[in-house]
């Protein structure tokens, strides 16, 4: 494995492959899966000509493990093959009642990636698990019987401020990280942070016993295992904010990767999202390996690196499982229509709009009076096209105030189609001083051989990484 990559699709199908995913080959990872509170993650980004004030949204995924579902039968049954003492557990706790039905597809779910996860690291590496407080204890307990219990090594908690205060109870601030290895012998490379004033006027105490000679260290005191210096990136207005629910602030990756890796050493994420963990990687020099299931956040993650690292970095990494010709777009069509819409938009670099009133995607360019004029999308990945479709398009562009409107579809359009798209009215663009077709048709088929439409120079919606540069300036000023 010597190159970064990113695998679009399931983590488990992806672990289960040997040879993306061999034996012992893996130095670090970390995993912030979806939690099991029922909640869908929205990914927000501006809409164009509204002075970034509107936000519009898009259902990223949704973190709801049903238990009724098939896969989370199969992950039970699978798990009872691999792990049969596992298995029984979960399935004792439940028949006891002692944990709800989607708690068990929840726990069967990570239980089945585990075990994969674990194959996987080598003998030195370690594994940190993002914790939800409504499933760790359980969690806890399935992970020391696929590591062992005695490969436990801490519970980090993450504490932060921000957020709101219920009106009973106490407010919840904190995440919980379990640390556990695969062996005795793992990678481990101590980080130090100053001491607080008062220790460093008092020095040590008598406390300390044969220690108190010895004094204070010289690099100040070991990290411990409660992180209360690493914020929550909240603010939409926050640099590194990108819009992805869930994500984690790059210090907290940082702080992980340097403790538990060494420059070179293979990082894995396995529920990437927007690759926050591959950002850091790559910042340390370390290689890095992401999965997602959602192509949002595989385009995200891919946006950010070439934000961040500049345009040359997309020769230095792979990325696996995406649709690359007409049998895998079919594939994905036939698999998910939202994935397949998500996927065909992203290939134009316009986003994808949920709620839509006729709109899958969404960009925009900038006119001569400096305002932002937007484009619309739709796609059409069904086997029946026909020119009601071209109309529908005509009649959503007029009633959005949209400057073009493009279709894009899986097979071949009509003559009508094309030619109702020929005859609508042109758009004619100041700033360019040139016609554009208002209404544009191109098969999944022309834009995977490379054939674009015909646009004024486009504007991405999403927040947008800062330049690697700019981040070290901006660290040495603060
Ligand atoms: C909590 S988010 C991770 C956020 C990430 N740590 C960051 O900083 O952006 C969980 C991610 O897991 C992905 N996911 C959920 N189920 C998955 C699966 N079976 N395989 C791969 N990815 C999955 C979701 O699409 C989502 O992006």
């Amino acid at each position: 494995m010597n190159t970064n990559a990113l695998y679009y699709g399931d983590n488990l199908v992806w672990l289960r492959d040997h040879q993306y995913f061999p034996d012992e080959s893996v130095d670090l990872i970390y995993l912030d899966p979806p939690f099991n509170s029922k909640a869908d993650y929205n990914v927000l980004f501006n809409e164009p000509g509204k002075g970034g004030k509107s936000q519009a949204q898009i259902q990223a995924f949704d973190d709801t493990w049903d238990w009724s579902s098939e896969a989370s039968e199969i992950a039970l049954n699978e798990l009872a093959k691999n792990r049969p003492s596992t298995a029984e557990f979960i399935s004792w706790l439940s028949r006891q009642g002692k944990i709800q039905e989607s708690m068990a597809a929840y726990l069967s779910m990570m239980a089945v990636r585990l075990v994969e996860l674990h194959r996987v690291l080598k003998p030195s590496g370690s594994l940190y698990l993002h914790c939800d407080p409504t499933a760790s204890h359980y969690l806890k307990l399935v992970i020391d019987q696929i590591f062992g219990a005695k490969n436990f090594r801490n519970e980090i908690v993450w504490c932060y401020r921000a957020g709101g205060v219920p009106r009973k109870g106490y407010p919840s601030k904190h995440d919980t990280l379990f640390f556990y290895t695969k062996g005795r012998d793992f990678t481990f490379n101590h980080e130090y942070v100053p001491y607080t004033e008062g220790t460093l006027k008092r020095g040590l105490t008598k406390v300390k016993g044969k220690y108190f000679d010895k004094g204070l260290r010289p690099e100040g005191t070991p990290i411990q295992d409660w992180w209360s210096d690493i914020q929550k990136v909240l603010s939409p207005t926050a640099k590194e904010m990108l819009g992805y629910p869930t994500q984690k602030p790059v210090a907290l990756l940082e702080r992980i990767i340097k403790l538990s890796s060494n420059e070179g050493d293979i990082v894995l994420d396995p529920f990437c999202g927007c690759g926050t963990t591959i950002d850091a990687a790559q910042k340390l020099n370390r290689r890095w390996l992401g999965i997602d299931v959602t192509w949002l956040a595989i385009d995200l993650v891919e946006k950010r690196l070439k934000d961040t690292y500049g345009a040359k970095i997309t020769s230095t990494y792979e990325v696996h499982g995406k649709p690359y010709d007409m049998a895998s777009a079919e594939a994905l069509a036939n698999k998910s229509k939202k994935e397949f819409e998500i996927w065909a938009i992203s290939l134009v670099g316009a986003h994808p709009r949920e709620h839509d009133g006729g709109v899958d995607g969404i960009f925009g360019f900038v006119e001569q009076d400096k305002k932002t004029r937007t484009i619309i999308v739709q796609v059409k990945g069904g086997d029946v096209l026909n020119p009601g479709m071209v109309r529908d398009l005509i009649g959503t562009v007029k009633k959005e105030g949209a400057a073009i409107g493009l279709l894009i579809t899986l097979k071949e359009p009509s003559g009508g189609m094309k030619s109702l798209a020929v005859h609508s009215e042109p758009y004619q663009s100041e700033l360019y001083v040139k016609e554009y077709p208002s209404i544009q048709i191109r098969t999944v088929a022309e834009l995977l051989e490379g054939k674009t439409f015909d646009l004024p120079p486009t504007q991405s919606l999403f927040k947008k990484a800062q330049l690697a540069k700019e981040k070290a300036q901006q660290s040495q000023v603060f």
